[in-house]
């Protein structure tokens, strides 16, 4: 297929333009701790791609951005794990996820993250303005502190012994038992240890700052409750100044800095409501941040947002009998699809084909076969052969 999208090939910034539809399109920013799998790329850059494709083809001014998720407990625990730094991991994986999209022919305007000097600017002073709002509001909670790491422990970083009496597996999450499947307050493991150092935690009193959202605050407590991060933007106060922002804080503002990283005039864009559509991608499992979260933000800072027009959310694509799953590397990855030597084209026509849109979908081997050999190869191949065929020998002309 032609490339009608430019991304790679095309790389020159994109102003809106007075008078024409100014169409703005996020796909959610991947977590950059992973390679990501079938379900990841139907669920948003795919879904997006296509929208971009069309938006471009009716000749709208369309800006496609999208980059790697990079702050957080999810990339700070594979440090671990790979025994090397957060940046390593988001330079490493950044990498990684670039290839894929590529080879996927994904039409990103740009494909940014979210560890940039522009993330910070924005991020903070989003915040600076809705503390000068008064959006915010402090609260002391109780998390486990490491007194060998010197750092309140994020919930993946502690393990212990299961709180459950029938289940007692002593290697449980501080999120989650993986035997009996029970989440877990960390503070509730017994005999907690330091996945990092192996010692002892212990319960401390720790001030946060929230942003005040009284629908969501069950909610919302319950994410603030798992984090002490070092690795994400710093909190522009005096009080926090050894604290970073919460991923999903950090995280949305990730498309005003990529843009920002796109063009020094990212505020046409985004601050210019009147003139530009903001369409949004995303898994099911991201809607509450992007309506809710996100744009209570934005609301709070007293400022001119361009808000979200309008949303597309996918359900699960699920492999063979179960789900995908990053850590148990069950499934099809980007560059498992790769390796197939399928074409890239054929790839996307069938996840096209199988989104899952009002429920969840299952990509199975057989199907992908069977839907190849009947739509692609005997349907539409035929189709075109036939045409051909007329082309180069009309009926009536002879033989
Ligand atoms: O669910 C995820 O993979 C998140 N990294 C999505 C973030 S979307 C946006 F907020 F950045
Ligand atoms: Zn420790």
């Amino acid at each position: 297929m032609e490339d009608q999208g430019g991304g790679s090939s095309r790389k020159f910034p994109k102003l809106p333009i007075p008078g024409k539809r100014n169409i703005l399109i996020t796909s959610a920013l991947p977590y950059v701790n992973n390679v990501p799998h079938l379900g990841n790329i139907i669920g948003c850059v795919l879904s997006a791609d296509v929208f971009a494709r069309y938006c471009r083809l009716r000749g709208y001014n369309a800006l496609y951005i999208c980059g790697t998720d990079e702050y957080g407990t999810a990339t700070e625990t594979k440090a671990i794990e790979e025994n090397c730094t957060p940046q390593q991991i988001c330079d490493k994986y950044h990498v990684i996820h670039k290839e894929v999209y590529n080879w996927f022919n994904i039409s990103f305007d740009e494909f940014g993250r979210t560890s940039t000097p522009q993330q910070t600017e924005v991020c903070q002073a989003i915040f600076k303005k809705l503390l000068e709002n008064n959006w915010l509001s402090e609260n002391t909670m109780q998390q486990l502190y490491c007194d060998t790491c010197k750092r309140f422990l994020a919930d993946r970083l502690v393990e212990g012994t299961c709180p459950t009496p029938d289940c007692n597996y002593d290697s449980a999450r501080g999120d989650q038992c993986e035997k009996c499947g029970k989440l877990l307050n960390p503070t509730e493991l017994k005999d907690p240890r330091c996945k990092v150092c192996q010692a002892a935690p212990q319960i401390r009193d720790t001030d946060h700052l929230f942003l005040e959202l009284p629908l969501l605050k069950d909610r919302l407590e319950e994410y603030i409750n798992k984090i002490d991060l070092k690795w994400g933007v710093p909190v522009p106060h005096e009080k926090y100044k050894d604290k970073v922002f919460y991923v999903w804080f950090d995280a949305p503002i990730g498309y005003i800095s990529i843009t920002a990283c796109h063009l020094p005039d990212w505020e046409k864009w985004w601050k210019n409501p009147e003139n530009v559509e903001l369409y949004q991608f995303m898994g099911k499992d991201n809607v509450p941040f992007h309506t809710v979260i996100f744009p209570s933000t934005l609301l709070g800072t007293g400022e001119n947002w361009t808000l979200m027009k309008s949303i597309s959310v996918t359900e699960y694509l699920n492999y063979e009998a179960g789900k995908f799953s990053k850590s148990k590397g069950v499934g099809v990855f980007g560059n498992d699809a790769k390796d197939t030597n399928i074409p890239a084209e054929v790839w996307r026509y069938y996840l096209l084909t199988n989104r899952p849109e009002v429920s969840d979908t299952l990509f199975t081997w057989v199907d992908l076969q069977a839907k190849l050999n009947t739509e692609l190869l005997n349907n539409l191949g035929n189709f075109i052969n036939r045409v051909l065929s007329f082309i180069a020998k009309p009926p009536g002309v002879g033989i």
